[in-house]
């Protein structure tokens, strides 16, 4: 009894500890929130942004990508500039369905309960968790919530409150519970273009010397190749 009591006091040091360091470095770091927790794991871009009460568990996050206040996102790899709401949670971790309990307690060495009954990892860990995919230019919308494992492919939207279980196409708009495609953003023939032309591979440089055409509702194949002309897809 004493010594789990030990233990448990032990693991709330170890975990007081990482919280502080945490902090500690995110007075350093200009583009992460000091109250927002990234772990060792997670890697995050000169010019991305780590809003407050955020958490990063193993997240890669891109150029000019955000992340919004108190959301949390798990083994996800994030590509450029993706805009993630408040209050998200990227990258849902399973608990196991087929045992008595789905309980971590009796499945992982370090768990949530802060107690462990398991002489062994049964479950995989939380490292284990599949990846989940943002490519480039994903918009979340606030409260969301993205199972692990999806693939949010380039220039898709996640509707507010959405429960995204399943892949979603380029450019497409998802909403609901289950999430479900709204309609797309674009025409194919538009989609087609801007697959090819990558622009979020392009350079600040470039891309500032060409930002009006971002600003162009609907924009049509002409604009898009007056802009994107063979020299600045280079
Ligand atoms: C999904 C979204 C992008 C709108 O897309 P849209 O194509 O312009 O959709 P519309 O407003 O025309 O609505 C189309 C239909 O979808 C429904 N709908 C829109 N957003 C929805 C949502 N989040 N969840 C469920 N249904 C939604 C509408 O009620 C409408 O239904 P109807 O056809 O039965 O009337 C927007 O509603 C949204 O959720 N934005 C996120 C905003 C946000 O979280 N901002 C925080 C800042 S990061």
């Amino acid at each position: 009894m004493e010594s789990s009591q030990a233990t448990r006091n032990n693991k709330k040091s170890d975990y007081g500890m990482k919280k502080l360091i945490t902090f500690i470095r995110n007075v350093f770091r200009h583009n992460i929130s000091i109250t927002a927790y990234a772990d060792e794991y997670s890697q995050i871009a000169k010019t991305a942004k780590v809003h407050r009460f955020a958490k990063l568990t193993s997240t890669r996050l891109g150029e000019h990508s955000y992340i919004g206040v108190g959301s949390w996102t798990t083994c996800c790899d994030i590509g450029p500039y993706c805009s993630i709401g408040a209050n998200t949670n990227v990258g849902l971790t399973p608990h196991t369905l087929d045992t008595i309990s789905s309980s971590p307690i009796f499945q992982l060495k370090k768990n949530a309960t802060g107690i462990s009954w398991a002489d062994k990892d049964y479950a995989p860990n939380i490292l284990d968790t599949p990846r989940t995919r943002l490519e480039a230019d994903v918009w979340i919308g606030s409260n969301a919530i993205v199972m692990s494992g999806v693939t949010l492919h380039t220039g898709c939207v996640v509707g507010a409150g959405a429960v995204v279980t399943k892949d979603v196409p380029p450019y497409a708009i998802v909403a609901g519970v289950p999430a479900k495609v709204l309609r797309y953003r674009f025409s194919p023939e538009i989609i087609n273009r801007l697959m090819e032309i990558q622009w979020w591979k392009l350079s600040d440089e470039k891309i500032t010397r060409i930002k009006d055409v971002f600003n162009i509702q609907n924009p049509t194949l002409e604009d898009l190749n007056k802009a994107f002309t063979q020299n600045e897809q280079q």
